[in-house]
């Protein structure tokens, strides 16, 4: 067995990776927690638009997926919303069916499965796109993104989705005034994300860890000063050649 069940602090479930040797989500400040508070509502609170497109790396158990349904139908004026998501690890959406989701998500599980076995989903507001393979091949495909989940496996274990190369691909899929969500404040990230051309900032959620938030336009947030770190600090962006 590759995965292993994990609790976490809100009472929602996490697995953990032998293969990566890291959980999917923060144990410590839980998983639906996690999604909600570092991801989907730093996102729809900063990005104001009828239709979003979103970028979610990578589906994993889905549950930012999940928890963007829920925030969409309960809390956000957003009309429609697009979601693309890639996701490498097949054996891992075939077990997603056996898991326990939190309650709050349990609505959405229908959604889930259809997108297991269809790998698209379609309602009148909500398209869902699930890609089975490498998220570096898939955005480059992409165009017109709002919003970035940026939730991949640490860089230390997940390193090719934390370069340079990748976030300029990244730069280059999304709209204007995009952003990107991160659990990340590492200074090689930060430093990636900047050479790539995004302003960094940071940002401290209630009841997690401070997360980083990248943007293509000014943001009333805390600024990163990226040209002092590029100037003092030992640490070198992270890229493709390692
Ligand atoms: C931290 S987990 C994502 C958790 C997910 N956001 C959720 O809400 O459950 C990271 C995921 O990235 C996937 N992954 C790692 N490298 C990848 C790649 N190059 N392309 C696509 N998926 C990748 C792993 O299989 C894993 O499911």
């Amino acid at each position: 067995m590759k995965y292993e069940l994990r609790p976490t602090a809100d009472g929602s479930y996490t697995l953990y990776s032998k293969e990566y040797d890291e959980c999917y989500h923060s144990v410590r400040d839980g998983a639906l927690t996690e999604a909600l508070q570092k991801h989907v509502r730093p996102a729809f609170s900063l990005v104001k638009k009828p239709h979003l497109n979103i970028l979610d790396i990578c589906f994993g158990l889905g549950i930012n997926t999940l928890a963007t349904l829920h925030y969409f139908e309960h809390q956000s004026d957003v009309r429609s919303i697009a979601i693309y998501s890639p996701e490498l690890d097949s054996d891992l959406l075939s077990q997603l069916a056996t898991l326990e989701y939190p309650e709050a998500l349990k609505p959405y599980l229908g959604v889930l499965e259809k997108l297991i076995k269809h790998k698209v989903y379609k309602s009148d507001n909500i398209h869902i796109e699930l890609f089975v393979g490498d998220a570096r091949e898939y955005v480059r495909g992409l165009a017109g993104i709002d919003i970035v989940y940026q939730d991949a496996f640490s860089p230390k274990k997940n390193p090719t989705l934390w370069t340079v190369e990748y976030f300029t691909d990244l730069f280059a899929c999304t709209s204007e005034d995009a952003l990107l969500t991160t659990y990340s404040i590492a200074t090689p990230v930060r430093l990636a994300l900047d050479e790539a051309g995004w302003k960094v900032y940071e940002m401290e959620p209630q009841g997690t860890k401070k997360i980083t938030i990248a943007s293509k336009r000014t943001l009333p947030l805390r600024p990163i000063d990226m040209e002092a770190k590029r100037k003092r600090s030992a640490s070198q962006p992270l890229r493709d050649s390692g």
